[in-house]
């Protein structure tokens, strides 16, 4: 997988989330086996860049390349002052969001809510590319609703643009997260242009993420939620993909220590304050489906130290292996 000079490790990619792929996240996705990282998005709009939000968003000290920035707006000229003005900051790659169903990001016709507006998506990804020597990539949804799959037609405009990889989520906009994502779409749109194509939506297993390439042709895959908590799925699919054989599921005490050096991650990062609370989420995630999972979360949620939320997150984890060896 090639996104102009950056030659992938691998065909697997850790999707955008705002409010999850921060640095520290994108790190350790990186760490164990994903190929790529795309950064949370950044606003096109220039009164928010000196926000501390902002500028945490553009902290890329110490990231492991390729350095991809997601960037959102509606408007060709800031968004070309936005990719600039990332590309001066460290983005080695300037990915653009047009596969946000969010409100704050629909509202202001930005996210997927431009697909409906194809030739002012020319204008902006022309804008765009114009702007910056970085590759630029395309984050689409397949359409506007289930009457309007146009990606297609937006895969033709971005490979005309100049765009250098488009990932697709497999839904439209009007589906939000509901059903199930369809790979024909991908398809077809791999099937017609020439540039790289990513496969998005409902990559939760090994078994799957194979299925999605072969199904689509597609040349990687992007995965979002099925990576929360459980960063180790870049490298199950990895080494499936290549022995077709499962790697067993992490040892309680390797889950531990990944979610101990991420919250130590997350503190450096956000400082104790902030990054206590960013904390819970994750560790939420990691403890889901484990015994005891929900009052350890009730209780975890309510701890406002570092100190304090590490040595529950041990003594959790150390009645977990307790448990294990009593069953044994
Ligand atoms: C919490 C959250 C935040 C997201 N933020 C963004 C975003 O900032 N930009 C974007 O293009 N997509 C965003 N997405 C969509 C994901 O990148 C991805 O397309 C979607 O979750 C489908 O992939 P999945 O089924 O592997 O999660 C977000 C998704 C979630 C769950």
């Amino acid at each position: 997988m090639q996104i102009g000079p950056y030659k992938l490790n691998n065909r697997l990619i850790l999707a955008p989330m705002a409010g999850v792929t921060d640095r520290p996240f994108r790190q350790l996705c990186k760490r164990l086996g994903a190929g790529m990282a795309v950064s949370e998005m950044v606003s096109s709009n220039s009164l928010l860049w000196g926000s501390e939000k902002t500028r945490r968003r553009a902290n890329h000290e110490g990231e492991t390349e390729p350095r991809s920035v997601q960037i959102a707006g509606a408007d060709p000229a800031m968004m070309a002052d936005a990719a600039r003005h990332n590309a001066d900051n460290g983005a080695q790659i300037i990915d653009i969001n047009m596969g946000c169903p969010a409100k704050k990001v629909c509202n202001v016709m930005a996210g997927s809510a431009l697909l409906q507006d194809e030739p002012l998506v020319g204008r902006i990804l022309e804008a765009v590319v114009g702007a910056v020597d970085v590759p630029v990539t395309l984050k689409i949804r397949t359409g506007w609703d289930t009457a309007h799959r146009n990606a297609l037609t937006v895969a033709r405009i971005a490979e005309s643009a100049g765009i250098q990889a488009l990932a697709i989520h497999g839904r439209t906009r009007a589906c939000a997260y509901r059903g199930e994502a369809e790979y024909d779409t991908i398809a077809a749109v791999k099937a017609a242009v020439g540039i790289p194509v990513i496969a998005n939506g409902d990559v939760t297993t090994a078994h799957k993420a194979r299925f999605v390439l072969e199904h689509t042709g597609a040349d990687a895959v992007m995965i979002g939620r099925a990576a929360q908590g459980r960063p180790w799925i870049f490298r199950e699919i990895e080494h499936y993909l290549a022995t077709g054989r499962h790697l067993p599921a992490p040892a309680l005490g390797e889950i531990r220590d990944i979610l101990l050096d991420h919250l130590d991650n997350l503190y450096a990062f956000y400082g104790e304050y902030t990054g206590v609370r960013i904390a819970r989420k994750h560790i939420s995630w990691y403890s889901k489906g484990q015994r005891h999972g929900a009052a350890f979360r009730q209780a975890v949620n309510q701890v406002e130290s570092a100190a304090e939320q590490l040595r529950m997150v041990r003594d959790f984890f150390a009645g977990l292996e307790a448990g294990e060896e009593l069953a044994a």
